[in-house]
């Protein structure tokens, strides 16, 4: 069976307070599950900027606001965990090496934060490497990666195909804003640009595109890998 590693974003798996989204993730993790050995990360999303919001006005350091930020996404993976039942590893892994031995049961693994000083695209960047996974995705609430903050620009470009060098690039470029927010981390970049691990960001807010992205081709986003674009499923 062939690895995969699924990083879902915060802000889908909890759009905003109140609301939440586990069991429909759960569900399509799931699915993949059946064709592909599946990690999943999860990310803290609106909750985790509150909780680190707090620890500033508190006078924490950054790397313990990281550390707040890191508690949120383990939150979130443990609720994604319960979500799945018996089909995930009962344990959230805090280590790259034990994600890879919680995979050794062949349940889906769930992970969150590891390290402070970036985010979860960066976990899941290093764990596709970890565990030898074929394809990342990134489940996030834009739908690719552009040019611009598409929220600022509407007029930005998207693209459908990035190389990892390019990516690097437009990274540095967008992150010239005070307080803007790139779509993808700078440290996830560099582990995408040195494994060569083909990477797929996409719009996943209806959980019924990432099914039919991974398992039937209908994949619409930005694919970020060196030559030609790689196609889903891999
Ligand atoms: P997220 O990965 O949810 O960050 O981690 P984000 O940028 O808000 O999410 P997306 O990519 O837009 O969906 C939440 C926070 O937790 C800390 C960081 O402070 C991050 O901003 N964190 C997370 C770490 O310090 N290390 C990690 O490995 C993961």
């Amino acid at each position: 069976m062939k690895t995969i590693v699924v990083s879902l974003g915060g802000s889908i798996l909890v759009p905003s307070i109140g609301s939440h989204n586990f069991s429909a993730y759960a569900t399509v993790l799931k699915d993949l599950a059946v064709k592909y050995r599946v990690f999943t990360v999860a990310g803290g999303g609106g909750e985790a900027r509150r909780y680190i919001q707090v620890a500033r006005d508190l006078g924490m350091d950054e790397a313990a606001a990281d550390d707040i930020g890191i508690m949120v996404t383990r939150l979130n993976a443990a609720l994604l965990a319960g979500a799945l039942g018996p089909a995930a590893y009962p344990r959230i892994a805090e280590t790259y090496a034990q994600a890879r031995e919680y995979g050794e049961s062949n349940k889906i693994v769930v992970m969150g934060g590891a390290i402070a000083g970036q985010t979860t695209d960066a976990v899941a960047a290093v764990l596709a490497e970890y565990v030898g996974a074929c394809a990342l995705l990134n489940i996030t609430s834009v739908d690719g990666i552009y040019a611009a903050d598409p929220r600022k620009d509407p007029r930005a470009e998207r693209y459908n195909h990035l190389t990892p060098s390019r990516l690097m690039e437009v990274i540095r470029k967008t992150q010239m804003g005070a307080g803007s927010n790139t779509v993808f981390d700078i440290v996830a970049a560099k582990v995408i640009e040195r494994s060569d691990i083909p990477l797929f960001v996409m719009d996943g807010r209806d959980p019924r595109a990432i099914r039919e992205a991974v398992l039937e081709g209908a994949f619409s986003g930005t694919v970020v890998c060196k030559g030609r674009p790689k196609k889903l499923p891999v």
